[in-house]
């Protein structure tokens, strides 16, 4: 009898884009393009050295996700040039604090010049450093977290987090559908063990009692969980 088992196959995660492309270009072409001109510069400059910005969906959704949270305070793990930064500094408004930190500390003089430009340099307080620990350096809650760091350490910083979002604050995370690669179960990862960590992280927020999440499949797919009031 013929084995008609086929072997397990290698998906390319190119085929796996969460949202099909043509849908996020319409997507693109509804997005006002009315931003600071710096926000273009700051695009052109990831496009050139393919650094992983969230992008300008992502981006007016992260700003849309803290007006509506009426977020004044944000901390955010993995801030590389500001591009994340700018969205949540213009959300914030006048007197509003976003928290930044980054490992590389080439991108810190990147992300003044352009927040700078952009007039919301003084809402940012951006520090040189591993996240996890410039976190452990701040006191108090915060209206978000947002998470972005490497992620092999997506679980321990929802750990860190969850206990200093203030209730019906959020945790935001960007990439967990990870090029879908949480979806199949043969995969080629970009460091091992990473889509491991992402789907530990996803089901670790969907079971806590204390937060109501969904993830927003854009781009790379976005977590969001509020913290319960009650
Ligand atoms: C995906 S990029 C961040 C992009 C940024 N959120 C945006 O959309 O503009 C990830 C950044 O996190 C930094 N990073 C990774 N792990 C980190 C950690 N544990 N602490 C601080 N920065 C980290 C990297 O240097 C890199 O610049």
């Amino acid at each position: 009898m013929t084995n008609t088992l086929k072997p397990p196959t290698v998906i390319n995660p190119d085929v796996l884009i969460p949202v099909n492309p043509a849908i996020e270009s319409y997507m693109h072409s509804l997005v006002r393009q009315t931003d600071h001109p710096v926000l273009a510069e700051m695009e052109a400059l990831a496009e050139k050295n393919n650094f992983p910005i969230v992008g300008r969906l992502v981006g007016v959704f992260l700003e849309t996700l803290a007006k509506t949270a009426n977020a004044k305070r944000v901390f955010e793990f993995g801030s590389g040039y500001g591009y994340s930064a700018y969205w949540f500094a213009k959300a914030v408004g006048d007197g509003g604090q976003v928290i930044c930190s980054e490992a590389d500390f080439l991108n810190q003089e990147k992300a003044e010049q352009y927040l700078r430009a952009a007039g919301l340099w003084d809402r940012v307080d951006f520090r040189a450093g591993m996240a996890q620990a410039i976190f452990a350096e701040t006191e108090g809650l915060f209206d978000i977290c947002y998470n972005d760091v490497d992620k092999g350490d997506y679980p321990e910083i929802w750990a860190l987090a969850k206990g200093r979002i203030r209730p019906g604050g959020l945790y935001i995370a960007d990439n967990v559908l990870w090029r879908g690669r949480v979806a199949v179960t043969h995969f080629t990862d970009v460091f091992q063990g990473w889509t491991e960590a992402i789907m530990e992280h996803n089901h670790l927020i969907f079971n806590d009692p204390d937060f109501d999440a969904f993830i927003n499949p854009t781009r790379d797919g976005v977590i969001v969980a509020r913290r319960k009031t009650a």
